[in-house]
């Protein structure tokens, strides 16, 4: 629609306004709208003085990286670096069972590698500026954030971001946040009008730890790798049912230390159950479980436990929030 198109054409104006020829942005990417809309407004603006980076902590639901790699990158024509930092965070969780320990240590790798990927990419590009010493970085902040965090017009300078080794010393780091007059809903419409893959646009919202809170138990690739595909299996369903749009979230939840017997094929199995816990909400603060269809739920039982051999049984989480968090840890 035409005022889509102004709002689009305004923010691309304003950030480059605002960055001018001063520098040069990065973007952290994590496979969501917010990042991936922010991400498309500043490269239209800046283009490739803008760098995005992705770093894949292995926790990510099926195809979501490739998404990301592949068909972000063809959409906006983004220069992205991926950080394949897999191993590392698994190592660092090996044998963590704690939901907290757990969010803790995926923070904190988290920025270690981030800042490293930052430094590797603005040092070698503002020394060769020659001078012009400004990073900005761009945050997918949106409105209602800024209004809950009291934070007035214009953008503010967080030179107390983070000592990052390997920059200079007197780096100036300027936010860039192009959502900030924007609502979730606006920020899909600029999404769909910057012609970014559907999955990203209207992707549920995930958290930043990934499936590593949503396996019950320690993280392992062999857990993820089994959650990730009846992850995928009932979010299939979901957009096959075309229900997408009426769930707020869809958590799949591996209860990887529980087992329970199973008759699979030709005899029994000891496997492992798995729990669906869609919900409908309007912001997370609170939520209620989902009544999906009886033959949603029946087509995603059927599927997963015909096609994720370890799991042999499902179930339907029906608590709502409170007293349950949407998420199980
Ligand atoms: P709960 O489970 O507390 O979740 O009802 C509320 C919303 O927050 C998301 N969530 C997180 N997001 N890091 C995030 O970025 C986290 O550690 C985290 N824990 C929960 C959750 O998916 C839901 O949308």
């Amino acid at each position: 629609t035409w005022t889509m198109v102004n709002i689009v054409e305004e923010q691309i104006e304003s950030i480059r306004d605002q960055i001018g020829d001063r520098g040069r942005a990065i973007c952290g990417l994590s496979g969501g709208v917010d990042s991936a809309v922010a991400a498309a407004i500043v490269q239209r603006a800046i283009g490739d003085r803008l760098t995005c980076v992705y770093v894949d902590h292995g926790l990510m639901r099926k195809d979501e990286t490739e998404q990301v790699e592949r068909d972000f990158v063809a959409a906006t024509g983004v220069d992205l670096k991926v950080v394949d930092a897999e191993k590392r965070f698994l190592d660092a969780l090996a044998g963590v069972t704690d939901p907290e320990e757990k969010r803790k240590i995926i923070g904190r790798e988290f920025i270690r590698v981030f800042e490293a990927a930052e430094a590797e990419i603005l040092g070698d590009a503002l020394a060769d500026d020659g001078g012009s010493k400004v990073a900005f970085l761009v945050q997918g902040t949106l409105y209602p954030d800024v209004v809950e965090s009291g934070g007035g017009a214009g953008t503010s300078n967080i030179k107390s971001h983070h000592n990052v080794g390997g920059l200079p010393e007197d780096l100036e780091f300027e936010l860039v946040e192009p959502l900030r007059t924007l609502f979730k809903d606006e920020v899909r419409l600029v999404g769909e009008q910057l012609g970014l893959p559907a999955e990203i646009v209207w992707r549920h919202p995930f958290p930043g730890p990934g499936l590593g809170i949503r396996i019950i138990g320690e993280v392992t690739r062999e857990r993820l790798d089994i959650l990730r595909e009846a992850d995928a299996i009932a979010r299939e369903e979901l957009t096959k049912a075309g229900l997408d749009r009426d769930i707020w979230q869809f958590p799949v939840v591996l209860l990887a230390d529980v087992r329970s017997v199973g008759v699979q094929g030709d005899g029994r199995t000891y496997g492992h159950p798995i729990v669906l816990r869609p919900v409908t909400s309007e912001d997370a603060m609170t939520a209620d479980w989902a009544r999906l269809p009886y033959d949603v739920l029946e087509r995603i039982s059927t599927r997963i436990t015909n096609e994720v051999r370890e799991i042999n049984r499902v179930t339907v989480d029906i608590t709502s929030k409170p007293p349950g968090t949407i998420e199980w840890e």
